[in-house]
C-alpha cells in the first residue's frame, strides 16, 4: 500500500482522530448546539471491529499515532474491547483519548493497562457553580476524581483541556496554572473556535498571546520542543513540575504542518476539522469492500485535501458539522 498519506501540500498525514459516538453525558454550548443533535442510531456507528478494521488500514499507510473522542467516548460499551485491539496494532505508538473525565474515576488504571498511552481530560473551570453553568451537568467533582485516578494511573502528563473564553472562565487562566505547581499536569489554554450553533462570537476569544503576558508576570516561560506537527505550542514553568500549552487555532492557525485525519462515529473520513467534505469508509466496508477499497478511497479523501480552512467569516457559510460530532 502507498504509505505515507502525503498530500499536494507535500503533508504526512500520522495522526488519526477517531470518534467513537457523537453522545456524552455533559452539554457545554462552545461544544453542543441549545436545542442538542439528533444522535446517530447505533446500527449506523462503526461497530468495534469496523473501528479496529479501518485503523488497522490506516496504520498500515502511516499513521502512528490514534487519538480516541467522541462526544464522549467512555460512553461507548465496547471501549475497553477496542482500547485493547487498537493498542495491538503493530506500528503504532501512541493511543491517547480526549475525555470528560466524569467515569474516568473507576477506568483509568484498566485503560492504561489495555494499552492507552495518553489521556487529555476536558475542565474549563474549578469552580463547582462555573462547572454547571457551563456543562448543564453538576459533575465537577466526579471529573476531579477522574483526574485523580488518571495521576495516580501513572498518565504523565495528563493534559487538561481548558477553552478560554473571556467573561466565562478567564479570570481563572492563573489558578489553572498554580494548580499545576505540584502536579504532573499540562495545562492547554484552548482558543474558542466557532462551530454550527455554538453562539461563537469573536469577542469571546481569548488569543494566546494576550494569556502568555499575563503569566509572564508571574511565572517564568521556558519553551518546550515538540513534535514539527503538534497542535501546541508547549511551555515549562520554571520551577513548576507540571507544564502549560497553547492551542492557538485562532490567531496563529498551524494547518501548514498539519498531519491529522478525522474518522467520525458514523465512518465518515474528514481530512479537516472546518472542512465540510466527508468521504464515507463504512459504505465501502458494508458492501462488501476490501481493504484496498478503503485505501483507494483514504488515498482520494487525502489528496483533495485543502491547504488550509477557510477564513472564519466564511466557515458558517461553508457548513460543518456541531463540534460534538467530529471530536475536535
Ligand atoms: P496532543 O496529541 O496531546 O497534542 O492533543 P491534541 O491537541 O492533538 O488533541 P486534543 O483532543 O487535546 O485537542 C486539543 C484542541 O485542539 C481541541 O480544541 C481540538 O479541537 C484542537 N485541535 C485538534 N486538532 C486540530 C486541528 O487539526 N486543527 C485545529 N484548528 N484544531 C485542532
Ligand atoms: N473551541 C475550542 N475547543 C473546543 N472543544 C470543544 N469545542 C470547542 C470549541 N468550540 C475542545 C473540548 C475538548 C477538545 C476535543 O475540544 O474541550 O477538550
Ligand atoms: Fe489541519 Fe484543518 Fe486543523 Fe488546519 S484546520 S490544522 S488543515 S485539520
Amino acid at each position: 500500500p502507498a504509505r505515507g498519506l502525503i498530500d499536494r501540500f507535500g503533508r504526512r498525514h500520522s495522526y488519526l482522530r477517531v470518534s467513537l459516538t457523537d453522545r456524552c453525558n455533559l452539554r457545554c454550548g462552545y461544544c453542543m448546539p441549545p436545542e442538542g443533535i439528533t444522535v446517530t442510531p447505533k446500527p449506523q456507528l462503526l461497530d468495534e471491529n469496523e473501528v479496529v478494521r479501518v485503523a488497522s488500514v490506516f496504520v498500515r499507510m502511516g499513521v502512528d499515532k490514534i487519538r480516541l473522542t467522541g462526544g464522549e467516548p467512555l460512553v461507548r460499551k465496547d471501549l475497553d474491547a477496542i482500547v485493547a485491539r487498537l493498542g495491538a496494532l503493530p506500528g503504532l505508538s501512541v493511543l491517547a483519548m480526549t475525555s470528560n473525565g466524569i467515569t474516568l474515576g473507576e477506568r483509568a488504571a484498566s485503560l492504561r493497562a489495555a494499552g492507552l498511552n495518553a489521556l487529555t481530560i476536558s475542565l474549563d473551570t474549578l469552580k463547582r457553580d462555573r462547572f454547571l453553568d457551563i456543562t448543564k451537568r453538576d459533575k465537577f467533582d466526579a471529573v476531579m476524581e477522574g483526574i485523580e485516578a488518571a495521576l495516580a494511573a501513572g498518565y504523565a502528563p495528563v493534559k487538561i483541556n481548558m477553552v478560554v473564553m473571556r467573561g466565562v472562565n478567564d479570570d481563572e487562566i492563573e489558578d489553572f496554572v498554580a494548580w499545576a505547581q505540584d502536579r504532573p499536569l499540562q495545562i492547554r489554554f484552548i482558543e474558542y473556535m466557532p462551530f454550527p450553533g455554538n453562539h461563537w462570537h469573536s469577542a469571546g476569544v481569548v488569543g494566546w498571546n494576550e494569556i502568555r503576558e499575563r503569566l509572564e508576570t508571574r511565572w517564568k516561560l521556558a519553551p518546550i520542543a515538540v513534535h514539527p506537527s503538534a497542535v501546541a505550542k508547549e511551555f515549562q514553568l520554571v520551577g513548576h513540575q507540571g507544564s502549560i500549552g497553547f492551542v492557538t487555532s485562532m490567531t496563529d492557525s498551524f494547518c501548514g504542518t498539519c498531519n491529522r485525519l478525522r474518522l467520525t462515529s458514523d465512518g465518515n473520513l474528514k481530512t479537516c476539522l472546518f472542512s465540510p467534505a466527508e468521504q464515507s469508509l463504512r459504505d465501502i466496508m458494508r458492501a462488501g469492500g476490501d481493504d484496498a477499497a478503503l485505501e483507494a478511497q483514504i488515498g482520494r479523501a487525502v489528496g483533495l485535501k485543502q491547504a488550509a480552512h477557510a477564513p472564519m467569516e466564511e466557515l458558517a457559510r461553508l457548513g460543518n458539522r456541531a463540534m460534538i460530532e467530529i471530536g475536535g
